[in-house]
């Protein structure tokens, strides 16, 4: 594992903008697996304005995303769709074709992983996964568990993470309880990792996930196992481990 430390959200944010453009760059028919949430608002912004620069070209970049909650329309306005076309689709030159995300509406579970992971499979491996981390140090929607995803699966969210993502809805009672996403296996697939971090929330997970055992209580915790991984986070977000980290490096 490679640690980049960051003084704050900003820096976070530039410094994975610029790994996803470097890709972006060096491989213009990459696959992106790309992430939803708080922490990579930043760097989608970021590569939206190399796009309008001139700078990036994502006219052969393909994209699938790591989950999508149950039971939302791709219009709802807090399903994963909508946050990917807000804050990074609709604003570059990626063709529609070439997106993908769980189909939320798709009652058929078994049909809707299947398809899920054959596009993985036909489209893959994906070229830079890049990851947002759960307070309880879930990856995608890779809940802790006792044993470690492999594909596509529907998820029963937890408490926590209900909670955490309570803000982003009007009230607790609509925030989905269920969620397809995509396996731990399917990420650690991929060619390179790219965990992002920011804030004091996410530091005893980003401490588990480094320092702690490999557990399926931990799911970022499998990234140990990957050889390609990078981890871009904030001072407040590395708190508890940063004693270990020579920043000089
Ligand atoms: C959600 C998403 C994850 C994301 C996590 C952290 O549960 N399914 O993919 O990484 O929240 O979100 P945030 O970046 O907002 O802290």
């Amino acid at each position: 594992m490679r640690i980049i430390v960051t003084k704050d959200y900003e820096e976070m944010s530039r410094k994975a903008a610029n790994i996803i453009a470097a890709q972006v760059v060096m491989k213009p028919n990459s696959v992106l697996g790309l992430a939803t949430g708080s922490s990579p608002i930043g760097a989608y912004k970021l590569l939206v304005e190399g796009y309008k620069k001139g700078d990036l070209d994502f006219s052969e970049i393909t994209s699938i995303n790591l989950d999508e909650y149950v039971g939302l329309p791709a219009y709802h306005n807090q399903s994963y769709a909508y946050f990917m076309n807000e804050n990074l689709f609709s604003h570059v030159n990626i063709k529609q074709e070439n997106v993908f995300l769980p189909n939320g509406m798709e009652a058929d579970e078994t049909k809707e992983c299947a398809r899920y992971d054959e596009i993985i499979r036909t489209l893959g491996p994906i070229d830079l996964q890049l990851l947002g981390l759960g307070e309880n140090g879930h990856i995608g929607f890779n809940e802790p568990d006792s044993f470690f995803a492999d594909g596509t699966h529907k998820v029963e969210l937890t408490e926590s993470t209900i909670n955490a993502n309570s803000r982003l809805f009007n009230s607790i009672d609509e925030v989905p309880r269920y969620a397809y996403s995509m396996g731990v296996g399917s990420i650690f697939r991929a060619k390179h990792i790219l965990l992002i971090a920011s804030g004091q929330k996410k530091a005893e997970a980003l401490r588990n996930t480094v320092l702690g055992l490999i557990t399926p209580e931990v799911p970022a915790s499998a990234l140990k196992l990957h050889d390609n991984v990078t981890i871009v986070a904030d001072e407040a977000a590395l708190s508890l481990i940063s004693a270990l980290i020579n920043k000089d490096e």
